[in-house]
């Protein structure tokens, strides 16, 4: 049973989507699932943008066959190496034993790390930056997107219909359920979050090659962004570019306040639900807070390239940070974040050290600066240290 849906007159999506798998890259909570993208162009020759993740591989090979219509397969394009989209590789030759395979030569060097494939040197089109493939109508321009998210990826511009298949950028989480384009759903308030947190974890870590994509992309017109997660972009372009921009930038969408916290017994959180409402108080507005035991970091790090300020807040734990709060900092600053205002308070019942730590952790980060006052708990707040609490309230305030 075949699941295709037609994009232009020559383009068709054979993806599908997994919503049973619970990690993405058996890290990322994917409540809403993930979808795999695969495109067929009808061209005089065939050619196949990338294979898929194997949970969705039946499907797949049913959607190639039937958009094939009993042609042969002549090229297939792999832009991205990641099993996620390249594991059914083996297969694809295996039932396409002519198709040529069209990549570049890191890619061609993981296939073979990936898999034990007698392919002949004569089967690979070796390409690079520049370099173009004429497929009857339509041609293909490759551009190179190192760290976007793999060293090796390369994307694919079809210069006819001004469409550009973009590899793992511009995707999303989340099933696609009928709709894969992105005019084909309220994307700002059902799937945006989901896109954020997809760029930020995923690819957050490489802003500057990001920033070299989208200059290079800015460079020719674009029609149609056909990305390997998530939907496809046909309408209103420019919106999506500008949040990678944004994202690539480290730039903050939202002057906003996000408090992540880590509370063993509720004191922690108590004091920073003071600080919330005195926030409130002052006039900030839409504040967040995270529990960074229940909050899965990916959450916590998506918001932080939200918003201009955070405030983090841990208990003293082993003589360091709250252990998942100190996780959650290191996924943090492995992720490059930068032009932050940050806030600490930290507990100890005996010796408090985590608010230090968490500043010294913090200080990796490029143009990221504190906000005092440090305020550092005793076990419990108490009401004579509200004063302090105002007091940080009116500089977050202030600094917005
Ligand atoms: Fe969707 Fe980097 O793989």
């Amino acid at each position: 049973m075949h699941n295709t849906r037609k994009i232009t007159s020559d383009l068709v999506w054979l993806g599908a989507s997994d919503n049973r798998l619970e990690l993405f890259e058996n890290v990322y909570p994917i409540p809403q699932g993930i979808s795999y993208n695969s495109y067929l162009l009808n061209d005089e020759k065939t050619v196949l943008f990338d294979t898929v993740d194997s949970s969705v591989r039946r499907q797949f090979f049913e959607n190639l066959r039937f958009a094939l219509n009993g042609r042969n397969l002549d090229f297939a394009i792999i832009q991205h190496m990641e099993p996620d989209h390249c594991a059914e590789l083996e297969d694809l030759l295996r039932i396409y034993p002519q198709a040529k395979i069209v990549c570049n030569m890191q890619i061609k060097k993981m296939i073979a790390q990936f898999f034990e494939l007698n392919i002949s040197d004569e089967q690979f089109m070796l390409v690079k930056e520049g370099d173009t493939l004429n497929t009857g109508k339509h041609t293909l321009n490759f551009i190179s997107a190192p760290m976007v998210h793999w060293p090796e990826v390369m994307m694919t511009y079809d210069a006819t219909d001004k469409i550009l298949f973009s590899a793992d950028a511009f995707g999303t989480f989340g099933s696609l359920n009928g709709n894969i384009f992105a005019d084909e759903v309220n994307f700002e308030r059902d799937y945006l979050d989901e896109a954020r947190r997809y760029y930020t974890n995923i690819v957050g870590k490489y802003g500057p090659q990001v920033q070299a994509v989208l200059k290079k992309a800015s460079a020719v017109e674009i029609k149609m962004i056909c990305p390997l997660h998530g939907f496809i972009w046909r309408d209103d372009l420019g919106y999506f570019i500008d949040k990678y921009a944004k994202w690539a930038a480290y730039e903050p969408e939202d002057k906003a306040v996000v408090i992540a916290y880590g509370s063993i017994y509720g004191n922690t959180y108590d004091a920073m639900a003071v600080l919330a409402s005195k926030l409130a108080e002052q006039g900030v507005k839409n504040i967040k807070m995270y529990d960074v035991s229940k909050t899965h970091a990916s959450y916590i790090i998506s918001e932080a390239f939200r918003a201009s300020t955070i405030v983090l807040a841990a208990p003293t734990y082993n003589g360091g940070i709250f252990v998942n709060m100190e996780n959650m900092l290191h996924d943090l600053t492995e992720h490059n974040l930068q032009n932050r205002r940050f806030a600490v308070v930290d507990n100890g019942t005996w010796a408090a050290m985590a608010g230090k730590q968490m500043k010294d952790l913090l200080a990796l980060l490029k143009n990221c600066t504190f906000i005092e006052p440090q305020i550092s708990l005793k076990s419990a707040m108490k009401d004579e240290q509200i004063a302090q609490i105002d007091e940080l309230a009116a500089a977050i305030k202030a600094d917005l």
